[in-house]
């Protein structure tokens, strides 16, 4: 019974075998906007409240052990929105960073950023450089923001650096392979090799990729649900991780 009761976690009503755990689990965010409108307040207010829960999600992750979490905060598509929206967006960044971050480095969580955010608003890109060089030697939860990512420049991007590599003699074509387009991905050796997700979450009942992680989610998990983003709580989060214990895995095997 004592074996029992350590190799599982029991949080609220919730019984997670540890060994089934996931070790990365990545959400796409979707729904503010929807929920601004029912809740009748801007859709900035609708982001607002969507960090309020992003914020929560972090705290389970971390309490369930999962090593990655990676969230999609703004995709490259995402400038397409008003001038309005994008800068409400990015100052809601700064503002949970500045509040959050003695927070974060205390529990001991890494950030890292996925995407090229050296495209976003000055004041952005100064509390993002300071969450990364406050938090860079802590070794608990990994908490991968994806901003202004776009799977498929990300992918580019990988296969621009190979291609220097064999122009410059350093590589031939033959060394190319799958280990190689991951390292060079934003989810490579940059930030620390983040394993592939092994499950992926979408709120808001769309049931899409977005341009998110798609070399990465070739053996991924998928769940969806229809609850947008500001009302997803932590219970929810820990439903849908207990749900994928009992999936069965097979990767092509039998
Ligand atoms: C997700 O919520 C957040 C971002 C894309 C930045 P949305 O803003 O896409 O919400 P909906 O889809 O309009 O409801
Ligand atoms: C995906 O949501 C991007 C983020 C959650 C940051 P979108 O709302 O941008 O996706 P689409 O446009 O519905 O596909
Ligand atoms: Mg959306």
């Amino acid at each position: 019974m004592a074996a029992f009761w350590a190799a599982t976690l029991l949080i609220g009503e919730f019984m997670i075998d540890k060994e089934l755990m996931p070790k990365h689990v990545a959400v796409i965010m979707d729904g503010n906007g929807r929920w601004a409108t029912l809740n009748k307040v801007n859709r900035i207010s609708g982001h607002n409240a969507g960090m309020l829960a992003m914020k929560e999600i972090i705290k389970r992750a971390d309490i369930l052990g999962i090593k990655y979490l990676t969230v999609y905060a703004f995709s490259t598509e995402n400038w397409k929105r008003s001038a309005e929206e994008v800068g409400g967006i990015f100052s809601l960044l700064v503002k949970y960073v500045a509040s959050e971050l003695n927070e974060l480095n205390e529990n001991n969580v890494r950030v890292k950023i996925l995407g090229d955010y050296s495209k976003i608003p000055k004041a952005a890109v100064n509390s993002i450089d300071k969450a990364l060089e406050t938090t860079k030697n802590n070794d608990g939860l990994q908490f991968n923001i994806a901003l202004n990512y776009g799977s498929r420049l990300e992918i580019i991007r990988a296969v621009k650096k190979i291609a220097d590599l064999v122009k410059n003699d350093k590589i031939e074509i033959e060394d190319i392979d799958e280990d190689m387009m991951s390292k060079y991905l934003y989810t490579g050796e940059e930030n620390g090799s983040i394993p592939d997700p092994d499950l992926i979450i979408r709120t808001s009942g769309e049931e899409r990729l977005s341009n998110f992680l798609l070399w990465q989610c070739a053996y991924s998990e998928l769940a969806f649900t229809d609850s947008l983003w500001p009302d997803f709580t932590p219970d929810e989060f820990e439903s849908i991780i207990e749900e994928y214990t009992k999936r069965h895995r097979r990767f092509g095997g039998r």
